[in-house]
């Protein structure tokens, strides 16, 4: 977005040069459902987010680009995800969350890094839920420091102006640094959740996720298998906290410059209907969900699809050659001015107006098709109750500093640490 940034980015279709080939970027409903939705595999994930994330994925399904081995360990995550009720996510992240936040509440200065904070207690979650297991303070603290210094390094563009030769972009990739960064990230993942379970110091049956491997014959002992079981645990735990600490990371920086709005959240939340939790079939907390819908749309953790094409194409009278690249980013769906009123603002407020909900392709957090995400329901449960501990026992407030921007590698986590003042709520 850097790069193309003075480009009219709100065209239904721009396509580019770039020194090699070709981007195109569609904002057009048809065309989006077409890419986002084709069967054929005609736009299959880019190869440069297999060659970024392979340091610290390996061969995991998230950088592959699709076919039948992509659909089926898809099924895979989705049928572990689907072995997790909403209710015991639910207690899991009330959990946890109630933990973190009693420890954020006993600090000295009540000044907490929040979006390390965030990244730590989600990675938490994701791995309670799915592996039966959690990192100690040390290595959480140790693996969301290195994420964040991965990503700062892990630059799509660089790769995107490359000559096509795989050995070329290897070479990118090195000059990166990402490699010792993500080997030391594996090494903390192996011996903390892979280990145990093929050792069976941890019984398969306590990690839903490692067990629905058993079952489809994934689980391999061996130094191969091992790595091959550590690439799609790797996916899990960082697909799996990255987006959502992300959006809470943004949510909570927005909240704590409007204090009457955490006030008034906080009192919806504290007096909606009872129900065990609001995961349960409780009526939907409108409120909430209108933080988490509009963090969502104002700062999709996933700014944009990386496809390529595989065939040459014709969109809006354009043709576009095989081998070019192909984005459809919810970040300009997003904020685009024929889309939406006042795109740029956080207005929570819109989500509960009486209109009709936005077109499916104007709208897509989680992406949508062959390579949507499964764990939205997961996502879901997780933020409303992580937000609902924010807002019922604590109040943010900014502190003086640059305000962060979204660093866009990757994901769209914050450029910088945010640091906010939460104290306690008493009310
Ligand atoms: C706010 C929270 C989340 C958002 C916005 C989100 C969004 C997305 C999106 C957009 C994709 C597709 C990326 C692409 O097409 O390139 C994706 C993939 C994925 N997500 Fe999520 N996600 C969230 C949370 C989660 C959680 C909690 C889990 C697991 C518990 C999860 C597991 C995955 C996995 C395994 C994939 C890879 C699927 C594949 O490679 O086909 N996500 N997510």
């Amino acid at each position: 977005m850097r790069f193309v940034a003075g480009k009219p980015l709100e065209r239904w279709l721009l396509v580019m040069d770039l020194p090699h080939r070709k981007l195109a970027l569609a904002n057009d409903p048809k065309t989006v459902e077409t890419v986002m939705l084709d069967r054929k595999g005609e736009f299959p994930k880019s190869a440069v987010v297999h060659d970024l994330l392979r340091p610290l994925i390996g061969g995991g399904v998230f950088g592959q680009p699709g076919g039948a081995q992509v659909k089926e360990t898809r099924r895979i995550f989705s049928r572990s995800l689907a072995t997790i009720p909403d209710g015991l996510v639910g207690e899991v992240t009330e959990a946890i969350t109630t933990e973190y936040i009693d420890r954020w509440l006993t600090t000295a200065e009540r000044k907490v890094a929040i979006s390390e904070e965030l990244s730590r207690l989600t990675v938490d979650v994701v791995s309670q839920c799915t592996l039966g297991n959690r990192f100690n303070a040390d290595e959480s603290v140790r693996f969301t420091r290195l994420f964040f210094a991965f990503h700062q390094k892990a630059t799509p563009l660089v790769l995107m102006l490359a000559r096509r030769d795989p050995k070329v972009r290897a070479g990118i990739v090195k000059e990166m640094g990402i490699d010792k960064i993500g080997a030391e990230m594996r090494m903390l993942m192996r011996e903390r959740f892979v280990r145990p379970l093929v050792t069976g110091a941890q019984p398969l049956e306590s990690a839903p996720f490692a067990q629905a491997l058993a079952e489809a014959g994934r689980f391999k002992t061996g130094a191969d298998g091992e790595e091959a079981l550590l690439d799609e645990i790797a996916v899990m735990l960082l697909a799996g906290h990255e987006t959502t600490a992300s959006t809470l990371s943004w949510l909570a920086f927005e909240l704590a410059g409007r204090v009457a709005m955490q006030d008034e959240a906080a009192r919806a939340i504290v007096d909606a209907p009872a129900g065990k939790g609001i995961w349960k079939e409780s009526p939907p907390q409108a409120v909430a969900d209108s933080l988490a819908k509009e963090a969502l749309r104002l700062y999709p953790p996933i700014g944009f699809f990386l496809r390529e094409t595989e065939q040459d194409v014709t969109f809006r009278q354009k043709a576009i050659p095989a081998g070019s690249f192909f984005v459809i980013a919810p970040w300009t769906l997003h904020r685009h001015r024929q889309l939406w009123r006042g795109p740029d603002n956080f207005q929570p407020q819109r989500w509960l107006e009486d209109t009709p909900p936005p077109a499916r392709t104007s709208y897509m957090p989680f992406g949508m098709g062959a390579r949507g995400c499964p764990g939205m329901r997961f996502a879901t449960v997780e933020m409303a109750v992580i937000l609902r501990g924010l807002l019922t026992r604590t109040r943010l407030s900014l502190l003086p500093g640059t305000p962060p921007k979204p660093l866009g590698n990757l994901t769209s986590r914050p450029d910088r640490e945010i640091v906010l003042s939460v104290t306690e709520r008493r009310d």
